[in-house]
């Protein structure tokens, strides 16, 4: 199998290791905007760089690996559509919803393949989490907890291209509620905070958020996340109900003091970075990928699972703007809506 993988930022170089080490994949083709760094790479991993997305699609590839930055998913999601080839693109497909729902209608009229990289549903914690609600040990599940926590601030001009706090890093939190309670956003209430480093402020962003989001049968969650958590990268997610709690992402790297004389130590080595903290999760994603396209499991994550969760962003986002509660059923849902 020969897969191409356009765009060699950090998780597209992370997703081409994965599949230079995979047995099935036979070859790679990497491209990126910086042709040096697509080369680079390519050098690196024994593989061989395209001058552009043109030669990838001109070469001939079995599949897609897109890992530009957004602004330009949508349209190579659509590209690889009309050629008959399955994607597997990182989140989101679009930093709006006209744009996601155009990349979707391509990819449902061609019938081909969209895997979304959501990589908490290959991790082992929210697993976990999952079973333990669908196994009925929580009993009637009454509250989630979920939060993302990077340690350090991105670039100040990858900002105004990031989609804001919500799109970017909540829609994880937003994807991986809905797979681990089975249920969908029924309404959210957010609002957030730019009182960090101006450059949020400046790209009309904020630096800390926070939802509140009541589900479809009536469970509570919060969703919160800052791009300033100076202790490390903490990414949890508690679940209580009526018989048990259990929690995602508490270990000997949490980045977390007790207040407690009795409390745990502070972790030795905190996580400082998505990279370290869900490695397994990205590895077993795209090895699950190279299963779908040879027609052994499933999609695993498919573009209605991104568009959920996006409109769930997008609810926050009208909600912190108007301040006020929003409906699910405000965001549409299909083209022809917007
Ligand atoms: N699933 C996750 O946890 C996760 C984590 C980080 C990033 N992401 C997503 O992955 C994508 C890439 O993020 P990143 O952190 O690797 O960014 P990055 O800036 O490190 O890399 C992006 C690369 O894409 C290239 N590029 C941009 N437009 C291109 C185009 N039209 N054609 C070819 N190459 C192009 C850039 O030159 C750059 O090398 C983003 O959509 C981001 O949201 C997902």
């Amino acid at each position: 199998m020969r897969i191409g993988v356009i765009g060699t930022g950090r998780i597209g170089t992370l997703h081409a290791r994965t599949l230079s080490r995979n047995r099935e994949v036979g070859s790679l083709i990497l491209t990126d905007a910086d042709p040096a760094r697509a080369q680079g790479l390519a050098h690196r991993l024994g593989e061989t760089a395209a001058p552009g997305v043109d030669e990838i699609f001109r070469w001939g590839v079995d599949a897609v690996v897109i890992t530009t930055a957004t602004s330009a998913h949508a349209e190579l999601i659509g590209r690889a559509a009309r050629s008959g080839l399955p994607v597997f693109c990182e989140k989101p497909i679009a930093l709006d919803l006209p744009g996601t729902l155009q990349a979707l209608a391509e990819v449902e009229s061609a019938g081909t393949v969209l895997q979304m990289g959501f990589q908490r549903r290959f991790d082992a914690g929210y697993a976990g989490a999952r079973e333990a609600v669908r196994s009925g040990r929580l009993g009637r599940l009454h509250t989630v907890r979920a939060m993302t926590c990077d340690q350090s601030p991105p670039a100040a001009d990858w900002l105004p291209l990031s989609g804001g706090l919500f799109r970017d890093t909540l829609i994880h939190d937003f994807d991986v509620l809905r797979w681990v309670t089975g249920r969908e956003v029924a309404g959210v209430y957010a609002t957030g905070s730019d009182a960090g480093p101006p450059m949020f402020r400046e790209a009309g962003d904020i630096d800390t958020g926070a939802a509140l989001l009541t589900l479809d049968d009536g469970t509570l969650a919060t969703a919160t996340a800052t791009r300033l958590n100076g202790a490390g990268y903490d990414v949890r997610m508690e679940l209580a109900g009526e018989a048990d709690t259990v929690v995602v992402g508490l270990d000997d790297r949490t980045p977390l003091a007790s207040t407690e004389p009795t409390g745990p130590p502070p972790a030795d080595k905190p996580w400082p970075g998505f990279l370290e903290r869900f490695g397994p999760a990205y590895e077993a994603e795209l090895n699950a990928f190279v299963e779908v396209v040879q027609g052994e499991r499933p999609n695993p994550c498919d573009g209605h699972e991104a568009l959920q969760a996006l409109r769930v962003a997008e609810a926050c986002e009208v909600s912190r703007r108007e301040r006020r509660p929003v409906l699910l059923a405000e965001i549409p849902d299909r083209a022809r809506a917007l």
